[in-house]
């Protein structure tokens, strides 16, 4: 007799995903991606990468040759260490971090035992989410804001509520004014973590502001009624500053260590192929932070952790900084030349002017439309240069709208040579749209 395994196999059940794969959409950094590698030849504005040429592998090479010349340091490099990672490392941040606030480690509020060393700080970030947030609890952070740590937060069932940013950083009045709206409504309880990008922000390139950083702190406190409410501050660009004061962190401001998580990372001032991150918490959310990391991973890659020791011991880490921050900033200064040399001049196109970080955040004109699925984005890959559209990096407002006239620029990956043909190319389209859209608005009158 004939089967036709083709009509006798069973239907395939469908799989049952949980209820957190549901809510978990694709990080548009995908799609960028994606588009890229489709369209060679075209000036990446988009990538948030740093600059390959700049990347320390002279030092690195050094670093790991010294490394496993001594077979007991080699073997201790390649074996597991501990889940909140190896504590010399950790020591060796707690110093750095004090360099970088210019004050005496002793005064931080916190000791090397409440620093986790994570996989990025992208771990780190995910883990207080984790630690902290039950679906439907409220994040508060800024319109716009980095759209991977939105997108972890919605995935964890966050309800994230935005407040506006100008160029002194989030607004925290706003912030007061929500905090005071959700207590009237009963739902204080709710709120859990404030999310803020301090240092020349993702995707704005802007700094909060000293006066802020010391209100947002007192407005937590004076909110941290029933619950304390943490600040998560995400400290990623820090070290890549060209100009400008070197403001203390919020969570130096905090010498009790109660209210203020910080974020680092080496991926911006030394290698992301390193994918080391280093956080400093309260205790009581550490303790709960290493026992999810225990489930994630029980530590991240200790040879990585080796590396960067040694590259903070041997100078080698402040040197490559001051490398990057030459290079970053001549970048930066190109960038902001080609703008003002290219872009149309129209009262409602304006841009950032980064005092350190990766990115230039572009406002064009309300009534251009640069989201993904817009002819300007189309028209700017056929051009030969692509952005990412900064609809990603907004919260929608009460109706469910999002701005579509962003743009967020990134000097970071791009070749130097290629900023000013990429904003002259981008430019053109700009330029193009704009003249389009007053056409379309003088034929409607
Ligand atoms: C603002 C911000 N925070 C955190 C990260 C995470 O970086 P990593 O996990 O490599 O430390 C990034 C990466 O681009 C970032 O832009």
């Amino acid at each position: 007799m004939r089967t036709d395994a083709k009509h006798s196999a069973p239907a395939l059940p469908p799989l049952p995903l949980s209820s957190k794969a549901r809510r978990t959409r694709e990080q548009p950094i995908s799609f960028l991606i994606s588009t890229a590698l489709h369209n060679p030849g075209l000036i990446n504005l988009a990538a948030g990468l740093v600059d390959p040429l700049t990347l320390p592998v002279e030092e690195c090479a050094q670093i790991t040759r010294e490394l496993f010349a001594d077979r007991a340091r080699g073997r201790a490099a390649l074996q597991y260490d501990t889940t909140a990672g190896l504590r010399d490392l950790r020591r060796e941040l707690l110093a750095h971090m004090a360099r970088l606030e210019g004050v005496d480690a002793g005064t931080l509020g916190f000791t090397a035992e409440q620093i986790v060393l994570t996989t990025g700080s992208q771990q780190a970030l995910y883990l207080v989410g984790d630690a902290l947030v039950d679906p439907g609890d409220i994040v508060i952070a800024a319109n716009p804001s980095y759209f991977v740590y939105t997108g972890t937060l919605s995935s964890l069932g966050a309800n994230v509520m935005a407040v506006p940013m100008d160029e002194d950083g989030m607004d925290v009045e706003a912030v007061a004014t929500l905090l005071a709206g959700l207590e009237r409504e009963g739902k204080l309880d709710r709120v859990k973590l404030i999310y803020c990008t301090s240092y020349f922000d993702n995707p704005t390139g802007l700094t909060l502001s000293l006066d802020r950083r010391k209100r947002l702190l007192e407005i937590v406190r004076g909110y941290s009624k029933r619950h304390r409410i943490l600040i998560q501050e995400d400290a990623a660009y820090r070290e890549l500053r060209y100009d400008g004061p070197a403001l203390p962190s919020i969570k130096a401001m905090d010498p009790e260590n109660r209210y203020t998580i910080i974020s680092n990372t080496f991926s911006k001032p030394f290698a992301p192929g390193l994918k080391l991150g280093y956080t400093a918490m309260p205790d009581d959310l550490l303790h709960a932070v290493l026992q999810q990391k225990g489930n994630h991973d029980f530590g991240s890659a200790n040879l990585t952790q080796h590396i960067a020791l040694q590259a903070l011991r041997d100078g080698s880490y402040t040197r490559h900084v001051d490398v990057l921050v030459a290079s970053y900033r001549a970048k930066r200064d190109a960038i902001l030349k080609a703008l003002d040399r290219y872009m149309p001049k129209n009262p409602g196109l304006t841009w950032t002017h980064p005092h350190g970080g990766l990115y230039v955040w572009v406002t064009l004109p309300e009534r251009i439309d640069a989201s993904r699925q817009s002819t300007m984005f189309e028209s700017c890959i056929a051009n030969g240069v692509m952005y990412v559209p900064g609809e990603y990096c907004f919260q929608p407002d009460e109706s469910g709208k999002i701005p579509r006239n962003h743009l967020r620029l990134s000097f970071g990956q791009v070749d130097p040579k290629q900023i000013e043909p990429g904003i002259e190319r981008l430019a053109q389209v700009v330029a193009q749209q704009m003249s389009e859209q007053s056409a379309t608005s003088t034929l409607a009158l």
